[in-house]
């Protein structure tokens, strides 16, 4: 049956029924970016959104498994849910990264008996077959492959918000760093072809969006793998990343655009240009490190040393006025030695990151690092853990003091969480701040803000 009979099939059989639907996102900004198509594709076949959990007549759970402790997130969620299927038939799929794990989709099979649906990242798009198949013909479905699928545009879409939208340029990833499964829950590298990019981003300027995130694992390899997994030919002359930032810029209506994450490896020097020619792209550039150490970088397989990373930080810095640089950090990875972790904290210092998201080295089956005998002690992991995040801390109060009396750029978020008559947003550089209305402005707009005061994990400030 064609996927719109099926469609519509689900939608006679639902419809009068008012049937509410929640996605749990388990991942990262691409995973968040696929629950949006999930969203989309559901919505199409009838279901409206649950304002509560337990009201829901379909929980899909999209899941990560780049660090153990995502995984444990899912199996407690998943006990839970458990009495809400006794009481109502509430229908559950699983879908995502945790899916594409052989161990992980037995476990489910074996001790989750009561999960309808099992989908992988590769078989998103069939969800309404899979729906059709338990709604009307009253199956269990498994729908997981290991190929790369072809890249399928064109999907619904149902946006979490409505001035900044994250749009996937390529899927999966070609690096294999040794502690990482992305690799293999996501496939090799795929690039969407330009021009479906462009449309879909013009398409987004038109109904008033204004912040665009690009997505990928590695966005600098943008279009290496010349457009392979593409449905048609493409005939853009736009074959990487930094053509394609300058053309996303040309778009009228976006005012900001960003991206994540870009590899240090790939980060060429077109890379930079396009950041310092377009004021339309970002100042808070992410650029994980994780690793100060030139051994433990070679270890694991990231393709850069100690020097090299801090050179690309320079050069970065001095083309860019203004920049600054948000970082990823692994502690413990197997055979880190106190002289190697020190250097992790040389680089921190000498970078002066804006923002680092800190791990834990956490060990997945599968992988190269995972198979080494050295792993390090939980409890020496845990000390370096926060050992660096003091050094953060430390950090973090000496930059939000350089904030005060500056004007910033601020889009207007909506209404701070803690005071409804303040509104909130954030600084090119990702801090929040909350300031009061002038009247004027009105969320969504870009507002010119002097920062006022620090109080450490966010900021005031005033209109201007
Ligand atoms: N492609 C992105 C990263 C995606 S995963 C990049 O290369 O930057 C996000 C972050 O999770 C990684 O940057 C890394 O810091 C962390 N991570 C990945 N695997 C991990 C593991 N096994 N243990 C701990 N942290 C891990
Ligand atoms: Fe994982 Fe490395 Fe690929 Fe990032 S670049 S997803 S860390 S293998
Ligand atoms: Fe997790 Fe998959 Fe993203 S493993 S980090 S959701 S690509």
């Amino acid at each position: 049956m064609e996927k719109i009979d099926l469609v519509k099939e689900v939608r006679n059989e639902i419809k009068d029924k008012n049937l509410k639907y929640t996605i749990l996102t388990f991942g990262c900004q691409l995973n968040e970016n696929d629950s949006e198509k999930i969203a989309g594709m559901v919505e199409e076949m009838g279901y409206s959104k649950a304002d509560n959990f337990e009201d829901s007549n379909l929980v899909i759970f999209n899941t990560c498994c780049v660090r153990e402790n995502a995984e444990e997130r899912l199996f407690g969620k998943l006990g839970e849910i458990k009495k809400m299927k006794e009481e109502k038939n509430t229908i559950i799929a699983i879908g995502g990264c945790m899916m594409q794990e052989k161990s992980m989709l037995e476990k489910i099979k074996k001790s989750y008996r009561y999960v309808d649906i099992v989908f992988g990242t590769h078989t998103l798009q069939t969800l309404p077959e899979d729906l059709y198949k338990v709604i009307i013909e009253k199956q269990k479905v498994k729908n997981v492959i290991d190929i790369d699928g072809e890249i399928i545009e064109g999907l619904p879409i149902k946006r979490n918000d409505k001035f900044r939208a994250q749009v996937t340029i390529m899927y999966g990833c070609n690096n294999f760093c040794s502690y990482c499964i992305v690799p293999y829950v996501r496939g090799r590298e795929r690039s969407r072809d330009p021009e479906d990019i462009l449309e879909e981003i013009r398409g987004l300027a038109k109904e008033g969006y204004k912040e665009i995130t690009l997505l990928g694992q590695n966005v600098n390899s943008y279009g290496k793998d010349k457009f392979k997994y593409c449905k048609k030919e493409v005939k853009s002359d736009i074959d990487n990343f930094a053509k394609l930032l300058r053309a996303v810029c040309e778009i009228d209506g976006i005012e900001i655009v960003k991206f994540m994450s870009p590899h240090p490896k790939d980060f060429t020097f077109d890379v930079i240009e396009a950041i310092r020619d377009c004021d339309k792209i970002t100042r808070m550039i992410h650029l994980p490190l994780q690793s100060g150490n030139t051994k433990v970088l070679k270890e694991m397989n990231r393709g850069y040393t100690k020097e090299e990373f801090l050179e690309l930080a320079k050069k970065m810095k001095d083309n860019i006025p203004n920049l600054y640089l948000s970082t990823d950090i692994i502690v413990g990875f197997p055979g880190e030695t106190e002289e190697e972790f020190e250097d992790t904290l040389d680089v921190v210092r000498k970078v002066g990151f804006e923002q680092i998201f800190m791990f834990i080295y956490s060990k997945r089956e599968g992988t190269k690092a995972a198979a080494r005998p050295d792993q390090v002690p939980e409890e020496i992991k845990h000390q370096r853990f926060d050992r660096l995040k003091e050094l953060y801390d430390s950090e973090v109060e000496a930059q939000n003091k350089r904030y005060i009396g500056t004007v910033q750029n601020i889009m207007i978020e909506g209404k701070s969480k803690n005071d409804e008559t303040k509104y909130c947003g954030r600084t090119d550089s990702n801090r929040v701040v909350v300031f009061n209305p002038n009247g004027k402005e009105k969320i969504g707009d870009i507002a010119k803000v002097r920062i006022t005061e620090n109080h450490k994990w966010f900021l005031t400030g005033e209109i201007v």
